[in-house]
């Protein structure tokens, strides 16, 4: 260490004590100058300390989360959330975002209560995950939980009284809710099918696991400065939507003909980016290293002073990808190989349908099971029952999938007729149009203060408007999102829904729900953004304009191959706007 560095070192070291004595709370580093240099470095939070004494170096301010996670450190505060709980109190100030490191989200002013987001790595837990799950909505929560657009759990209307044992409940089952939410990197996501995917060139349930893992026990990950996605795509019948992530992992054929994982970085539709393809093509051992490494310059060099240019893209839109790439490279122990896009062969195009209905595994012999549950809807008996099945008649695994259904694989063909009685009896339907199968909704005001809408139930009358009007015989996406921070990401789907308020006629009513209409976005090798043709208008309203624009694809595509999206981007949006003008 140069006698520089040792002084930098040093005076952070005494800033940040003299913050923590302020604060009152213990110092980290005492002043023993030489001790202090060292353990500055070897602090667990020091990626994330360094960072922010860099950002107020620089005479900026960090935002209130920031100075929340070096004051107080969110993983440290399990006493806080017992004594809570204890008393059946809810948290105060920064306490609610520091809760979110632990999966827990306190859901005022909509429900005076707690959502609990789960981490399930690929999408998957076992059957008896599932049941357990079950059991903890029943006991301490709302009886259902919502299958998310991460193919992940959440149970809601958790009591205050029970957040702690929520939380160790799940982890008896191995469940670990730790970064969930907050500045961490969310639930991994894999190939829905994998280990049974017809025609997956890898299998991502040990990537999924190893990199769940490996985040769960690195706490210096714990420190970004905003949330992270990180999505395997295996190259499979049903997949994710990989090139929404901040890192997509897509595996290719190299021409070698091995597989390898094409890394793409970037991805935020939200922000109206997709990932973009790096030249770097990764073996599956390489994968967990370079997402650590990616994730390390990102804690460095994220912006820490302004929550809305936090994300990934915003270091990328400054450094460009090639820099980024090079500063990982500096990170690493070994060389990635490198190609150019004509070299790789990438897998065939997903199904749109295949993650609902009956489906013949390649043996001929198995068959999976995709199951609809209404916008992610799944009542405790329902996750129950789903549990059972698996373990007695499928492969163990409950599946989850981006597109807010489950899954079930493995299922021996004379087992079929009796898994099909067990599901009806649940109530779950499987025979659904692949429409009604395409469609996401986010939570919606009914448990989001952020909402416009109510998104599922808008969804639902929109099915049932669609299905009763027209006859939908080709895939299609729907995506309704309550708000502008679109967790159902509007701007990817063929038609995208985004809730508002509408002002009403007399200006003494309350505003009326609404929303704007999107059309013609999609991801993987049909990525596009949609464009808005209306809007805002009435919920009322806006439906049978769907029924229209969808009336007139129609009629004017090429053939029942050119899909809605290749429609789209052929026709344009005019041809829309003039039809419902
Ligand atoms: C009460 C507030 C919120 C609720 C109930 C909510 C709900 C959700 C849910 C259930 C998911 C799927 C998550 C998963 O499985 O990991 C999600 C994803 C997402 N959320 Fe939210 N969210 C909230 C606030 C926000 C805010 C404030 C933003 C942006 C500033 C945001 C942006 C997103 C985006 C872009 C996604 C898509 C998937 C992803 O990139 O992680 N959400 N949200
Ligand atoms: S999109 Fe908006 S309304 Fe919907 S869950 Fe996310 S924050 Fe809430």
């Amino acid at each position: 260490m140069t006698d520089e560095q040792r002084e930098y070192l040093k005076g952070f070291a005494f800033g940040v004590d003299a913050r923590r004595e302020k604060a009152g709370m213990a110092k980290l580093f005492e002043s023993d100058a030489d001790e202090s240099a060292t353990r500055v470095h070897n602090h667990p939070d020091a990626l994330q300390l360094d960072a922010q004494e860099r950002t107020e170096a620089a005479g900026e301010k960090l935002v209130p989360e920031e100075m929340a996670k070096r004051d107080a450190p969110p993983l440290d505060m399990w006493p806080t959330i017992r004594a809570n709980a204890a008393e059946g109190t809810v948290p105060k100030g920064t306490e609610v975002f520091r809760y979110k490191y632990h999966g827990l989200f306190y859901t005022a002013p909509t429900q005076d209560a707690f959502m609990c987001r789960l981490r399930a790595p690929n999408g998957h837990f076992t059957g008896r995950q599932a049941i357990g799950i079950a059991d903890v909505a029943d006991e301490h929560a709302g009886g259902y939980a919502h299958v998310t657009t991460r193919a992940n759990l959440q149970i809601r209307e958790i009591h205050p009284h029970s957040t702690d044992q929520v939380l160790l409940k799940l982890q008896d089952l191995g469940i670990i809710t730790r970064g969930a939410g907050a500045d961490n990197v969310r639930n991994i996501t894999g190939d829905p099918l994998a280990g049974i995917d017809p025609q997956a060139f890898f299998d991502t349930r040990p990537l999924c696991r190893e990199m769940h893992y490996h985040l769960i026990n690195t706490r210096a990950l714990y420190g970004l400065p905003r949330k992270f996605n990180i999505a395997f795509n295996g190259g499979g019948l049903v997949r994710g939507v990989s090139d929404t992530n901040d890192i997509d992992f897509s595996a290719v054929i190299k021409p070698d003909g091995e597989v390898g994982f094409q890394v793409s970085i970037g991805g935020i539709p939200g922000h109206d980016d997709f990932a973009q393809a790096t030249s770097w093509v990764v073996t599956p051992g390489q994968c967990v290293p370079v997402a650590d490494a990616i994730l390390r310059v990102y804690a460095g060099r994220g912006c820490r002073s302004d929550r809305k240019k936090a994300r990934m893209k915003y270091v990328l839109d400054e450094m460009g990808n090639d820099a980024f790439m090079d500063a990982v490279l500096d990170l690493l122990a070994f060389q990635p190989d490198q190609f150019a896009p004509g070299d790789l062969r990438t897998p065939p195009y997903p199904s749109a349908d295949a993650h609902v209905g009956i489906h013949a595994q390649d043996d001929d012999a198995h068959y999976w099971i995709g199951v609809w549950t209404p916008f992610g809807y799944c009542s405790s008996d329902q996750l129950r029952g789903l549990g059972q099945i698996a373990d007695t008649d499928g492969d163990g695994l409950v599946r989850l999938t981006v597109w807010q259904n489950a899954m079930i694989g493995g299922i021996p063909g004379e087992r079929l007729e009796t898994v099909k009685a067990a599901l009806a009896a649940l109530g779950l339907e499987y025979d659904v149009s692949t429409f009604r199968a395409g469609m996401v909704a986010c939570t919606g005001n009914v448990g989001c203060k952020f909402s416009n809408t109510n998104t599922k139930r808008d969804a639902g009358a929109l099915a049932d408007y669609l299905e009763k009007h027209l006859n939908l015989d080709y895939p299609l996406n729907i995506h309704v999102t309550g708000c502008p921070n679109s967790c159902a990401q509007h701007k990817v789907a063929d038609i995208g829904l985004l809730g508002t308020k509408v002002e009403p006629e007399d200006e003494d009513d309350e505003p009326l729900e609404g929303y704007h209409l999107y059309v013609g976005g999609g991801v993987g090798e049909k990525r596009g953004l949609g464009e808005k043709i209306t809007g805002p208008l009435t919920t009322d309203s806006v439906i049978p304009l769907i029924a229209e624009v969808l009336n007139v694809y129609h009629d004017n595509r090429l053939g029942p191959q050119e899909s809605f999206r290749d429609f789209v981007g052929r026709s344009g949006t005019a041809v829309f706007t003039t039809a419902i003008e």
